[in-house]
């Protein structure tokens, strides 16, 4: 069966979940996108709920769509979180960042109830780390955040080359939030949890990709049917 039919079908099982009144974290990517095209179908039809996007391209896109939008500034707690992954494996860890939104990401499904992941799967690993991890970094001072970098693989027990993402014109890819980000191509990644602490303490990291102990539910759609595991 055709990806983009696997992604759209975990979508629409996720919004099995949506009710009237929720407030809903809209994540980004080709799934999240998904998402947001069957949410706007049911707004269209008379839903009310209230949406917070995880970037400028799901703002754009549920604006499109006729959902109504606000912002964690306005409104306190989430009920819930629908987004994409890069890699989930079966403690429900994650990698996300490949579509650059991490930091909105990991923001939005902190202050959600529960975070609830759809993906084809194919996203479905026994460990992570195949898909490169990215990190969101400040420019200044990168080659030190780099050294920190390397080291905390390394204290992790895993090793790898970190590349500078790059975006158009031969300049470095910025975030919505107007960082850069590096990809580490770490290959496997033996104890997530313990990478994601010593990321989060190194001056110049912005965020990281690690979502650990997160998500509530991944609904994962592959060929022969809808396989939903939850935490
Ligand atoms: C965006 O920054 C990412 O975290 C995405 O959620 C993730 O890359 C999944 O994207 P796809 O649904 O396009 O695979």
């Amino acid at each position: 069966m055709d990806k983009e039919e696997l992604k759209r079908r975990a979508a629409a099982r996720a919004l099995e979940e949506v009710r009237g009144g929720m407030k809903l974290g809209l994540g980004t990517g080709s799934t999240a996108k998904h998402f947001v095209e069957l949410l706007g179908e049911r707004v269209r039809l008379g839903l009310e709920i209230i949406g917070v996007p995880t970037s400028e391209v799901t703002r754009a896109d549920a604006e499109r769509c006729g959902i109504r939008l606000t912002s964690l500034d306005e409104i306190d707690r989430l009920d819930i979180t629908i987004d994409g992954a890069d890699e989930v494996d079966h403690h429900l860890d994650l990698i996300k960042g490949g579509g650059g939104a991490l930091l909105r990401e990991k923001i939005v499904a902190a202050a959600s109830d529960r975070m609830i992941v759809i993906a084809d799967e194919s996203k479905l690993v026994d460990t992570l780390g195949r898909f490169p991890l990215p990190i969101e970094v400040i420019p200044f001072g990168l080659g030190a955040t780099r050294r920190a970098l390397q080291n905390a693989f390394t204290a992790a027990g895993c090793d790898g080359e970190l590349k500078l993402r790059p975006g158009k014109d031969g300049h470095a890819f910025v975030t919505d939030g107007g960082h850069w980000i590096l990809d580490a191509q770490l290959g496997r990644i033996p104890d997530a949890p313990r990478l994601a602490q010593l990321l989060s303490v190194i001056p110049g990291v912005v965020e990281h990709g690690l979502f650990v102990g997160m998500a509530s539910t991944v609904v994962l759609a592959g060929a022969d049917g809808i396989r939903t595991i939850e935490r």
